[in-house]
């Protein structure tokens, strides 16, 4: 790996994919690994979707939902995790993980205005700082610049597994053939939204993680920035 004391630019790696293929487990993982912070930016959107429901306002009233989105007080605080998502204060931590959080989220990413805000602050902090930076259009719109692009996918039925297992350890009794339509719900509206859809080209590195452990995932994805850092 190249030196980092001697690096010109913030190391910036971008990783996007659906629900459940494993981003968030495999950027932490991957930050700890380069000594940089991680940002979670779908936590940025869930703290949108957090805030439009404790207001009572739906998440299909547009206009409602944009100027909740603007006048948010929404702050990214760098944490000893990465990059902590602070909201009107307080950070936004489990609060965020609720089924009902969650589908709300993916309707109000669907609206440019929000889109545009959260899109600044990531910049903003992954620039100065340089991140590994997981959610949906980090490698299409929010850096379409840097070298280091992967897509991480696996099977409909693992990534449900996964969310399943994710939400009974939180404490949440959901059956599992609901998590699995819940996410297939979710892809479809990431993938076909107008702005910023779940897409990859080929700038990306695609990474199958259906038969494969994070830290095996972690392994390839330090290898290919490693050669692409000495080339
Ligand atoms: O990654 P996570 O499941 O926490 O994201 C929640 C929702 O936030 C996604 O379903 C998607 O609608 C939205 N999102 C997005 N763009 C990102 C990250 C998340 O639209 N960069």
């Amino acid at each position: 790996m190249a030196d980092r004391s001697v690096r010109t630019a913030p190391l910036i790696v971008a990783i996007d994919g659906p629900s459940g293929s494993g981003k968030s487990t495999v950027a932490r993982l991957l930050a700890r690994r380069l000594g940089v912070p991680v940002l979670d930016t779908g936590a940025m959107y869930r703290a949108i979707g957090l805030k439009v429901l404790a207001c009572g306002v739906s998440p299909d009233d547009r206009e409602a939902v944009i100027a909740i989105s603007e006048s948010a007080d929404l702050e990214l605080r760098p944490s000893a995790y990465g990059v902590a998502v602070v909201l009107d204060g307080e950070p936004v931590a489990e609060r965020i993980r609720t089924p009902a959080v969650t589908e709300a989220t993916s309707r109000v990413a669907t609206y440019p205005e929000v889109r545009r805000r959260l899109v600044e602050l990531q910049r903003g902090c992954a620039a100065r700082l340089g991140a590994v930076v997981e959610g949906r259009d980090i490698g299409t719109r929010v850096f379409p610049d840097t070298r280091h692009k992967f897509f991480l996918e696996a099977r409909a039925q693992v990534r449900a597994e996964r969310r399943h297992l994710e939400l009974l350890a939180r404490g949440q009794e959901v059956g599992f053939a609901e998590v699995l339509s819940d996410i297939e719900r979710r892809d479809a509206r990431d993938s076909e939204r107008q702005d910023s859809p779940l897409r990859r080209d080929a700038s990306y590195v695609v990474i199958d993680t259906s038969e494969l452990t994070a830290a095996e995932a972690v392994e390839r994805m330090v290898e290919v920035i490693r050669n692409r850092e000495e080339s």
